[in-house]
């Protein structure tokens, strides 16, 4: 009798060899060829699922751009961030570390839309009465539309089910814990997502269903599983935030429907996650009293101006190689700012610790606060204080010339909003009207701004 033919199978990411390994060179993850009879061996994962009989090529002009309408989510930080609304029919990844409020988020949203639409929410990592709790405590126990939960996680079933009922949205927690029983490999590993993905997304595509899936993230932060989810969603949302700190923040590294500039603020409560409105009050201690090292940065993130506070702390110190300590600034803009300083100034850190830190939490990668740190630096190894209603703004040449950002008229107009006296910004167009009180001081070179600053006589005792 002639012999079966077998093949070698990765659990993992399905890759297949004629061959046995002891590591899946695909994956990586050793013990997890698995032998399989070649007639079992699914062959084709990958086909194409969207496709028509026929090859249709449309004019450009003919296409019309008002198919992409856009539906409120009751969230208007969620909202902006994916360009003014959830496109409808869109497929989105969202996704965080553990406790981060994912859920909360997702099931919030659920909530408003299911006002107006009928939702699906399908979790498969917690019970129904589990989120029954949590939606009691989100909705104060209020009625909601049509929303419907699930704790499926066969993927089959599931998109059966899809298949005979009419939702428009279709919510998953999350991705890692659904399963095609199609083909091998346990539920998260790289195979399952990619299957779950992909048919998920032809069943949503065909039915007209605007998605939401959670993710998951490794140890290193980044999305767990293939890079082809990434890839194939509309919108990548990332969920940040040390749950320490009050508030989290919600960003987007892709968005094929409008920008990816825009953040979300929100704080976790007993009920829920609340909309930061006005985040610069966030973002300030709550320390009134000025003190040395302190000053106050505007920044833009996005389209949204706003009020942070910037600490540097200088001591000297008897290490071979002083500290460099820093916290929601890099610590090569740091590097940089400083050998301007020593370069064009007579300030020598070299024999300094320096530890700089961001009020709040928030990591920041603008050039924009370049003048802001230089300035709290400045103030820290001056040990002069500067005035809490006065902010800085711009970019720091290698020459010591402070530069326009883009962005500086909205930030100073806010400064002037929020009520500040003096912003320190280099020498640009932007005239602020009588009605505005703040005063703009203008900072070319850094020169200006040491100037400035000794200038200020609130020495502290
Ligand atoms: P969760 O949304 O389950 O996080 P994730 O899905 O990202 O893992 O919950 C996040 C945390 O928020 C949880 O530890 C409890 C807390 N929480 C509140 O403080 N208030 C609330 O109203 C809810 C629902 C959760
Ligand atoms: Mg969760």
């Amino acid at each position: 009798m002639a012999k079966k033919k077998t093949s070698f199978i990765c659990s993992n990411c399905s890759y297949i060899t004629p061959k046995w390994l002891g590591r899946c060179p695909e994956c990586g993850e050793w013990n997890t060829l698995e032998e399989k009879d070649e007639t079992v061996i699914p062959k084709d994962n990958h086909r194409l699922f969207l496709s028509s009989p026929e090859a249709v090529f449309s004019h450009i002009n003919k296409i019309s751009s008002s198919d992409c309408e856009r539906i409120n989510s009751g969230y208007r930080e969620l909202d902006r961030i994916l360009g003014g609304g959830i496109v409808k029919g869109s497929y989105n990844l969202i996704s965080g570390h553990p406790g981060v409020g994912k859920s909360t988020l997702m099931l919030q949203a659920a909530l408003e839309i299911s006002k107006k639409s009928s939702v699906l929410y399908v979790s498969a990592e917690e019970s129904a009465s589990q989120i029954k709790i949590r939606f009691d405590r989100l909705s104060g126990r209020k009625n909601c539309g049509e929303l419907y939960l699930s704790n499926e996680n066969n993927l089959d079933k599931l998109r059966n089910r899809l298949e005979q009922e009419q939702f428009n949205f279709l919510f998953i927690d999350s991705i890692q814990t659904v399963y095609s029983p199609a083909i091998p490999g346990i539920p998260g590993s790289v195979s399952q997502i990619k299957e779950c993905a992909v048919k998920m997304l032809e069943t949503a595509k065909r039915k007209g269903i605007t998605v939401f899936v959670i993710g998951h993230v490794t140890k290193t932060g980044s999305i767990a599983g293939p890079m082809l989810l990434e890839h194939m969603v509309d919108s990548v949302l990332l969920f940040e935030g040390d749950p320490t700190l009050g508030y989290r923040v919600l960003r987007c590294s892709k968005n094929r429907f409008g920008t990816t500039d825009e953040i979300g603020i929100f704080t976790m409560s007993s009920n829920g996650l609340q909309e930061v409105a006005n985040p610069s009050q966030f973002f300030l201690s709550e320390n009134e009293k000025a003190t040395s090292g302190t000053a106050l940065a505007l920044i833009l993130e996005g389209s949204r101006p706003f009020l942070i506070e910037i600490q540097s702390l200088t001591t000297s110190s008897n290490l071979p190689q002083p500290r460099r300590v820093v916290s929601g600034v890099d610590g090569g803009r740091l590097a940089m700012i400083t050998a301007v300083l020593e370069k064009r100034s007579d300030f020598f850190f070299s024999n300094f610790d320096i530890f700089v830190n961001v009020v709040g939490g928030l990591k920041l990668k603008t050039p924009s606060i370049d003048l802001p740190v230089a300035a709290s630096l400045l103030s820290s190894i001056l040990n002069i204080s500067l005035p809490m209603n006065s902010a800085f703004v711009g970019e720091l040449g290698l020459g010591g010339e402070i530069r326009d950002v883009p962005g500086m008229e909205i930030m100073i107009k806010e400064g002037a909003r929020l009520g500040l006296k003096k912003i320190f910004a280099p020498k640009g167009r932007i005239k602020l009207k009588k009605s505005e009180k703040a005063e703009i001081i203008e900072t070319s070179t850094i020169f200006d701004l040491i100037e400035n600053i000794r200038s200020m006589n609130i020495f502290e005792s």
